[in-house]
């Protein structure tokens, strides 16, 4: 079965922040995974170009909105490689094959009967590109997310028969109970629908920047609209010449909390009513928290993730955000936090395990695996380890999965001091013994690395390279599944001290 993985697409008013790296390392570990088990997977991430939260930056900068969008495109083109993301696309909203796109699947819509001309009076937030209720308004005018005074507006635009689609939503929920998860959040926008749904606009009157509305060009079409399609688009001109949809539509998409009502409510009428067939699933995470705020551009509080990464290496960050923030919830970071689990954990826990495994293959066996079974003990408590990784992570919970690994990690390090390996080199009659640890050690090593991979791949490349594997397929991953006789190679430091930050000049 194929496997089509999404993240949001960003926006292009500001710059790539942390939380942006967030969702699309989750997304690139799902998709190694799901390649490491042979899966035909296709990955997709990008740029939202359009919009009022563009156009008005754009202003402010005093640039031009595509300008702008070139620019600031690139910057999370670069993040994308900086994290090290095997995304099999990138697309731009602005790509003129994504506009006709658009056009055409709203033009079905239309077609089908679920458009119509009306007026929308209220409040929109230009920075969330969101219609919000009274009720949701805070200090009387203000949005709840931007805490930016909103203007009330009355504006004649076309329309989306949202309402149309309670039923059919409703059902589509109570038949599919894992259609949206954590199950919080699936309450949640059921009872979104439940509480009765709203037309929504399809268009906006009082901007240039978008997609023209195909029967009317004095219009452009509503930028969330625009941007949803996305994850439809791309798939009919990824790849140059061929049209990949049928090969892997319906998506699995991987949200921030804040899109919610956008995923789960709109995006499947919008394709209902298209006749297109809605998502495999819909996966939301929390926020990274700093200082117990939402981090964010607009709320000035931000970690730039190229600095994280200059210092302390792509590979540490993807273990570290996904080790200290339970997937699903919100969690807090922080420098003291990275910190303490470089050290505790990759330095002291599984770079120890490394490098006293392969020096004691060197020193004891002339770097040569020994060639025999593994310890009964160490195997039966291994067992279960790459199948309840591969549960977790079919349930996207990339914290549990990571968990299971690290509970395996610290079960080699006691396997370590229990066996005392260095003791048994002094005795001739315990060779055997130290060849069945030596053997045991290198294979669990081997399958941690196999199994954390999607997590650190050029650590975890490094280090099974270094053990004389390339392999780092899902049936490998089982312990005792590759045999010894494997030669040892050098390996660097796979976590060096964390230096202090050079004082400021
Ligand atoms: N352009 C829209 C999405 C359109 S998808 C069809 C948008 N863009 S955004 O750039 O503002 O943010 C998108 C996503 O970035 C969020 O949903 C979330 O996945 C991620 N995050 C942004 N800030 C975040 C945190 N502080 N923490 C975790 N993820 C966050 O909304």
């Amino acid at each position: 079965m194929s496997f089509y993985i999404t993240t949001p697409i960003y926006y292009v008013n500001a710059e790539p922040h942390l939380g942006h790296a967030y969702t699309t390392i989750a997304a690139d570990i799902l998709a190694r995974h799901m390649r490491q088990r042979g899966e035909d997977v296709f990955f997709l991430t990008g740029t939202d170009e359009h919009g009022e939260p563009v156009a008005q930056a754009a202003e402010r900068e005093g640039v031009s909105p595509r300008e702008l969008a070139d620019r600031n495109s690139v910057k999370f083109r670069d993040l994308v490689k900086r994290v090290n993301a095997t995304n099999d696309f990138f697309i731009r909203t602005s790509d003129p094959e994504h506009e006709r796109g658009v056009q055409e699947v709203v033009q079905k819509i239309h077609d089908n009967g679920f458009v119509y001309e009306g007026t929308y009076e209220g409040y929109y937030c230009p920075r969330c590109a969101d219609f919000k209720t009274d009720a949701e308004l805070v200090d009387g005018n203000k949005c709840p997310i931007h805490l930016i005074v909103l203007e009330h507006e009355k504006e004649d635009n076309w329309f989306f028969k949202l309402s149309a689609f309670q039923e059919p939503l409703e059902k589509l929920y109570v038949d599919n109970p894992q259609w949206v998860t954590p199950r919080a959040r699936y309450n949640e926008a059921l009872s979104f629908i439940k509480g009765g749904l709203q037309d929504v606009s399809l268009s906006r009157a009082r901007l240039r920047w978008g997609v023209p509305v195909p029967w009317d060009e004095s219009q452009v079409i509503y930028v969330w609209i625009d941007a949803l399609l996305n994850y439809y688009t791309a798939l009919s001109y990824a790849r140059e010449g061929e049209d990949l949809t049928s090969e892997y539509w319906p998506a699995r998409h991987l949200i921030g909390k804040d899109i919610l009502k956008f995923h789960a409510v709109i995006w499947p009428a919008m394709l209902l009513a298209a006749g297109i067939e809605v998502p495999r699933s819909i996966f939301i995470h929390g926020y990274l928290l700093m200082d117990e705020h939402k981090m964010s551009k607009s709320l000035g509080n931000v970690i730039d993730p190229f600095e994280v990464m200059d210092r302390f290496g792509t590979d540490t960050l993807r273990y570290y955000l996904f080790r200290e923030v339970n997937f699903g919830q919100d969690g807090s970071i922080s420098a003291a936090g990275f910190e303490t689990r470089y050290n505790a954990e990759l330095a002291n826990e599984y770079g120890n395990l490394a490098s006293r495994t392969l020096a004691m293959i060197g020193r004891y066996r002339e770097g040569l695996v020994p060639g025999v079974g593994v310890d009964d003990a160490l195997a039966a408590d291994l067992a279960g380890v790459a199948d309840h990784v591969r549960e977790k992570l079919d349930a996207v919970d990339l914290s549990g999965a990571l968990e299971e690994i690290w509970t395996a990690v610290r079960r080699l390090n006691r396997f370590v001091q229990d066996e005392e390996p260095w003791k048994l080199a002094k005795d001739e009659g315990e060779a055997e013994h130290l060849d069945r640890v030596l053997y045991s050690l290198a294979e669990g090593l081997r399958c941690v690395s196999v199994l954390v991979h999607p997590y650190m791949p050029d650590t975890a490349a490094r280090l099974l390279a270094a053990l004389g594997q390339e392999d780092v397929s899902f049936d490998g991953a089982a312990f005792g599944a590759r045999g010894g006789g494997a030669r040892i190679g050098k390996l660097e430091p796979l976590f060096p001290r964390i230096e202090p930050p050079a004082a400021a000049a």
